[in-house]
């Protein structure tokens, strides 16, 4: 089952950015663990800071995946290009935050991509990306 773990802009800081916020590991030391632990899983990682670069990676894998886990930093707040993507595509996502965005500023408060998503995890710091591999491990491969 292919999923593809998705992360937006400023998270390849994770553990040297706002570590109050978002902790002091890297993504990248995290993520060795996930592939540890789901071993059923085959897990892929792609990180940009780039609103194309993330729209161009959905519609990549959009059509032949399982399941997307995305963190669309701060363009989730903004971007209509992204929240249209993911409507475009087949691929359920799952919306995830580290930070619980709704005890933060009233700014992070709106997701435009939360309507096009399957659900939204948010404030579990990065073990929100766990809850949502734990999900779509439990999926059911669809009857034809
Ligand atoms: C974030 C929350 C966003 O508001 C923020 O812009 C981020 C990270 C989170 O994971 O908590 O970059 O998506």
């Amino acid at each position: 089952m292919e999923i593809l773990i998705l992360n937006g802009p400023n998270l390849n800081l994770l553990g040297t950015r706002e570590k109050s916020v978002y902790g002091s590991r890297s993504f990248e030391d995290y993520y060795k663990e996930l592939e540890e632990d789901f071993p059923d899983l085959k897990l892929s990682y792609f990180q940009s800071n780039t609103e194309g670069a993330l729209i161009d990676k959905l519609h990549e894998v959009g059509f032949s995946f399982k399941g997307i886990v995305f963190n669309a930093g701060a363009y989730t707040h903004t971007s209509v290009a992204l929240s249209d993507a993911i409507k475009a595509i087949d691929t359920p996502v799952i919306e995830v935050h580290i930070s619980n965005v709704y005890a933060r500023e009233a700014f992070r408060h709106k997701s435009m991509i939360a309507p096009y998503c399957t659900g939204s995890i948010s404030g579990f710091g990065l073990e929100s990306y766990r809850l949502a591999l734990q999900f779509l491990e439990r999926q059911k491969p669809k009857q034809v």
